[in-house]
């Protein structure tokens, strides 16, 4: 039964390092890996494509529903196409926090989301994967680090790939996407009360993907 495979939910803020850890954990464990961010910015891509405005709820809902998304070999394609850079840009980004923000956006991509969960286990990356989309996780984790700390390793990430960045204008979205992600009204960005904290401001990637580990081991998640 899908309710028994277990769930590793990483939760934060953009740019926390969570991505990453994710990805390692997931590889370290042989698991299946949710990057539901990946899937925000897709519709943003997609609404870009088609000409429709990230206010636009009504119009918004039928794109993220039949969106052509898929992972490939580590490849993101959308209708077909690889999209793997145009996704990680930053008005790509924020467009997503923008539209992420509609609640009928959410539900519409609720499923597509929960299919990540086949066996041997899943590790899912997002906002609310410990709070809504697998509320039964039997781990979950709130990995955040310091905006500065944030804006510099998300600087590094986008020089290291070839796109325009800028230490300052980065900072300043980070802190705006910060308060759109918390504030809003729906599935807000916030630890849930059985989450565990984790504040990477001070820790290498390394030293973040031994203590999801060795807490998956300790509590017999994995
Ligand atoms: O994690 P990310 O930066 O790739 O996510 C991009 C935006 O998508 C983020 O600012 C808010 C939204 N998002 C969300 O609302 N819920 C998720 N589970 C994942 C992302």
């Amino acid at each position: 039964m899908a309710g028994e495979i277990p769930v590793i939910a990483i939760d934060g803020p953009t740019a926390s390092g969570k991505g990453t850890v994710a990805g390692r954990v997931a590889e370290r464990l042989g698991w299946n890996l949710l990057d539901s961010g990946s899937i925000y910015r897709m519709v943003a891509l997609s609404a870009f494509k088609r000409g429709v405005e990230v206010s636009d709820e009504a119009a918004l809902v039928p794109l993220a529903a039949g969106l052509d998304a898929r992972f490939e070999q580590g490849a993101i394609l959308l209708d077909g196409e690889d999209v793997s850079v145009a996704v990680r840009r930053e008005e790509t980004g924020n467009a997503a926090s923008r539209l992420a923000a509609h609640p009928r956006v959410r539900e519409a991509l609720l499923e597509r989301q929960r299919a990540f969960l086949q066996a041997p286990g899943l590790v899912a990356d997002g906002r609310d994967m410990g709070s809504v989309v697998f509320p039964h996780a039997p781990l979950k984790i709130f990995l955040t680090a310091s905006v500065e700390a944030r804006a510099d390793r998300r600087y590094k990430q986008l020089i290291a790939k070839g796109l325009p960045a800028n230490i300052d204008s980065l900072l300043h979205d980070l802190r705006e996407r910060d308060a759109r992600d918390t504030h809003r009204a729906v599935a807000p960005l916030r630890p849930c009360e059985d989450a565990v904290l984790l504040d990477t401001t001070r820790m290498s990637i390394d030293e973040a993907v031994r203590f999801v580990l060795d807490l998956a081991h300790d509590r017999g998640v994995a």
